[in-house]
């Protein structure tokens, strides 16, 4: 079953030449109970895709499905009440904490919203929720008390308390160290045992290689490969998709020799490169194939199958099946 289908997504800020085009037509469909991790650089367009697709800042085009439901047509109500089955857990979860309340308070107050609970019964799912995310000895303490991973536990659980079909978190684990970012990814992952589904959006490719069943990388505003989460690495790649990875590996103390550091990013990556590639001007690729590269100029590159589960954007991607000669991918190291 699918929980959550958008096609041709699209956002634009503001009016005129001055106009941020964030999302230039992006799919993106989830499975009940599926990890998927967003990837990509800041400006990429993965928050602006997580808030459209949840509705919190609505597309200026295309569509977006929550199982069968169209947000776009329900009611105030009816979308209020399907909020409770779809969960954004913000980028900067400071903000959405109420300073004035207890952790209990805000979790109490979940329940009383979406699953209509009053009085003892409200408590108890309170402190159930706290209790899976390690904090009930925290339930008094008011956010100003609390430390970062404590705050974005509690995101996590007041997300996770109305037993959602689907939670978006954006950045959970970004600032923590990394015994308590892998407690706060554990978390979320272990919602998929309740068949929510989780959508992750991260920089850090490194923590969520293992855990998504699904990695979908952005540039651009668009959406330049889809590959399963266990084939990261063992395939061939979009060439961003291959720098974010030599990247990775880069930061790794068992990282390959010699490896270099990827280029040097830019806000929005490379230039706004009208119809043709936006990653043109960035791309190893495209620099070595010479008068091959000439399409990369003319037109933007549609994603397409490239492999079993995988689908790449990119017209100079070798045919389906068959890596580059003498590029064959080396295996990630497990
Ligand atoms: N409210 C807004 N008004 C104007 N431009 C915006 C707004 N929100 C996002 N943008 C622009 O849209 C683009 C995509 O932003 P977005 O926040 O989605 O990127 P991101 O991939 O989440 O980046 P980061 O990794 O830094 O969080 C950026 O160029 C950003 O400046
Ligand atoms: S389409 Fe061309 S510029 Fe774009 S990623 Fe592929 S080779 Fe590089
Ligand atoms: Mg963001």
């Amino acid at each position: 079953m699918t929980v959550l289908a958008c096609s041709g997504l699209e956002k634009r800020f503001g009016h005129g030449p001055r106009a941020v085009a964030a999302l230039r037509g992006v799919d993106l469909a989830v499975g009940a109970g599926e990890v998927v991790a967003v990837v990509g650089e800041s400006g990429s367009g993965k928050t602006t895709l997580g808030k459209a697709a949840l509705f919190v800042d609505p597309p200026t085009a295309g569509e977006v499905r929550w199982g069968d439901l169209d947000p776009r047509r329900l009611s105030p109500r009816a979308l209020r009440e399907a909020r409770r089955r779809y969960q954004l857990v913000y980028q900067n979860p400071f903000a959405s904490l109420n300073p004035g309340l207890t952790l209990r308070e805000h979790l109490v107050e979940t329940a009383r919203v979406h699953l209509g609970l009053r009085g003892a019964a409200a408590l108890d799912a309170a402190d159930g929720a706290l209790a899976r995310m390690s904090l009930l000895r925290r339930a008094d303490a008011r956010p100003a008390a609390l430390s970062g991973g404590e705050k974005r536990r509690a995101t996590v659980a007041r997300a996770l308390l109305p037993r959602p079909d689907l939670i978006v978190a954006d950045e959970p684990t970004s600032g923590l160290d990394a015994a308590v970012k892998t407690e706060v990814l554990g978390s979320i992952v272990a919602a998929r045992d309740a068949r929510t589904a989780v959508v992750l959006i991260t920089h850090d490719l490194e923590v969520v290689r293992p855990l998504a069943d699904r990695l979908v990388v952005m540039y651009h505003g668009r959406v330049v490969e889809e590959v399963p989460g266990g084939d990261v690495g063992a395939r061939d790649h979009h060439p961003y998709t291959a720098a974010l990875l030599a990247a990775a590996r880069w930061e790794r103390p068992d990282g390959p020799a010699g490896c270099t550091p990827p280029a040097p990013s830019g806000r929005m990556g490379g230039g706004e490169a009208g119809d043709g590639c936006a990653f043109l001007p960035r791309c190893p690729r495209a620099a070595a194939a010479g008068d091959a590269a000439r399409s990369c100029l003319d037109r933007h590159p549609e994603l397409r199958a490239a492999a079993p589960g995988q689908r790449v954007a990119c017209h100079l991607a070798p045919p389906a099946g068959r890596p580059e000669r003498g590029k064959e991918p080396t295996p990630w190291p497990r």
